[in-house]
């Protein structure tokens, strides 16, 4: 299954590559913005993350035809800092972050990610880790599940939809992602179900950031990712939901902003100049002309944070 990249060249370019420099790539996926980033440093090197096996075996040849002066590593990029240490490397000219799941993964119906298609309840990126949907689902307290529905699918009907997985899983567990769906409709009141868009979005949403614990990753990129920047470093992140790209605006906006220059009393001298800034201040969204070839990148935004 093919993964279309996402913002390739903008991504790519905001990076603002350097030949020799050190990149890190944290969301490798098959390779799409890799491999670009790879063709543009001949004299530098590549870190690739990825936690999901799968995408670290297909995306060795793609690079391996591009160049070899590249490593994998499979492992959650919210442990990225602690791996590239264990590498010998503190700092490094950018980083990148394409967020979410990868299309290969979405559209394999084994993998559980759908509603599209009936398989066990699942949704692991690293196919090696424990916890998975079916637990979130069936065993998650009422409340603790209700949250990751509430905060992370952001569906208005998020409390009906726990109360009717809470009373079904009462009865006997749910066991697959088209069962989920029937109790997702079965809780949803008939105005909810007209509307546009299929009504078990949202929850597959919030189980899968649950699953994958994407928001603690993001939390960890957007505290460490910054320390790691030499001077003219980039950070780019590439996000597909609102929640994800408040977290990094917010981030972004704080570190480039002179705290001290919000209150009226200091004198210029005194103002610490901030030590980044964006060279783009609003966000960038793909073209008409990607949104109607790849509807996946139709909700994308790429902010880049630069460490002057
Ligand atoms: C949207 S895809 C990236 C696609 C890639 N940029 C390309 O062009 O092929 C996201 C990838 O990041 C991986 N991923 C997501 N969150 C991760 C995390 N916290 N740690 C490691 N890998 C993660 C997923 O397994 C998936 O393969």
């Amino acid at each position: 299954m093919k993964h279309v990249s996402v913002l390739l060249e903008e991504a790519v370019d905001c990076l603002a590559i350097k030949q020799g420099g050190t990149y890190v790539d944290l969301t490798l996926g098959r390779a799409g913005h890799s491999r670009e980033i790879l063709k543009r440093i001949p004299q530098g090197h590549l870190y690739c993350f990825d936690k999901d096996a799968t995408a670290l075996t297909e995306s060795k040849p793609r690079l391996e035809e591009v160049g070899t002066n590249f490593t994998l590593i499979q492992s959650d990029f919210s442990h990225f800092k602690e791996e590239l240490e264990a590498r010998g490397v503190s700092k490094v000219d950018g980083i990148l972050a394409d967020l979410g799941v990868s299309s290969p993964q979405f559209d394999d119906p084994s993998r559980g990610f759908s509603y599209r298609y009936d398989a066990r309840l699942d949704m692991r990126m690293d196919q090696s880790q424990r916890l998975d949907a079916y637990e979130v689902v069936n065993h998650y307290p009422f409340e603790k599940l209700l949250q990751v529905l509430r905060d992370y699918g952001e569906d208005p009907d998020a409390y009906r939809i726990a109360k009717e997985i809470d009373k079904r899983r009462s009865i006997a567990p749910i066991e697959t992602t088209f069962q989920l769906v029937d109790v997702i409709k079965a809780a949803k009141p008939a105005k909810a179900l007209a509307k546009k868009g299929h009504p078990a979005k949202q929850t597959f949403q919030a189980l899968r950031i649950e699953v994958n614990g994407e928001e603690d990753a993001l939390e960890a990129l957007l505290q460490d990712g910054p320390d790691l920047l030499k001077e003219d470093g980039r950070l780019s992140i590439i996000t597909f939901m609102s929640l994800d790209d408040r977290l990094v605006k917010r981030r972004f906006a704080s570190l480039a902003t002179v705290e001290g220059s919000r209150h009226g009393f200091l004198r210029p001298e005194e103002i610490e100049e901030p030590e980044f800034d964006l060279p783009s201040k609003k966000a960038i969204l793909p073209s008409e002309e990607e949104m109607a070839e790849n509807p996946r990148s139709i909700s994308a935004k790429l902010r880049t944070l630069r460490k002057k």
